[in-house]
């Protein structure tokens, strides 16, 4: 007996082509959690003195957070009947989370990092606004994961603010 496919709703062979520009959007949304990743294990590492410390221990715990983000992206497009993408197919765009010239300059990584957190932010709520009424449970992840990169910038833009109280930004 062939097994019965999804009557409706996104799994659904009538979908297909909506089904694939929504892995079209998971597979971008992948690629910058994994670049997010690098960006944030390196920038937890590289920066010195007193005042890195909160940054470097931030970033450190984000990188996990990121990570399981990539995880989650990569597992919606395999649920989706498309295929996670291999290493060669990676193109790096952060170029305003390179390493400063100074390994001090606290301000140019937390810049970093409020414009890679809004980026994501940009392109998650274009994947909610694509999913909404076909996709309940792309939906309902990448919502969660909008709250969290929210929940990132915040922070962030809250250390800024202490650079710019001090004139220091
Ligand atoms: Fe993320
Ligand atoms: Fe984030």
């Amino acid at each position: 007996m062939a097994v019965r496919s999804a009557g409706q709703g996104i799994l659904a062979e009538e979908n297909k082509e909506k089904r694939e520009e929504i892995i079209g959007l998971l597979t971008k949304a992948y690629w910058m959690e994994i670049e997010t990743v690098m960006s944030y294990v390196a920038n937890s590492v590289n920066p010195d003195g007193v005042r890195a410390q909160e940054i470097v221990e931030s970033l450190s715990e984000d990188v996990q957070e990121e990570l399981g983000h990539a995880q989650q992206f990569a597992q919606r497009i395999k649920e989706l009947y498309g295929v996670v993408p291999g290493s060669l197919e990676f193109q790096a765009e952060q170029s305003y989370l390179q390493p400063p010239e100074q390994q001090t300059d606290i301000v140019h990584v937390i810049k970093g990092v409020i414009e890679a957190e809004t980026g994501a932010i940009e392109h998650y709520t274009r994947i909610i606004e694509a999913t909404d009424g076909v996709d309940w449970v792309t939906q309902d992840m990448v919502i969660e994961i909008l709250h969290d990169e929210e929940g990132h910038r915040r922070l962030f833009e809250g250390f800024l603010r202490e650079y710019e109280a001090e004139g220091l930004a």
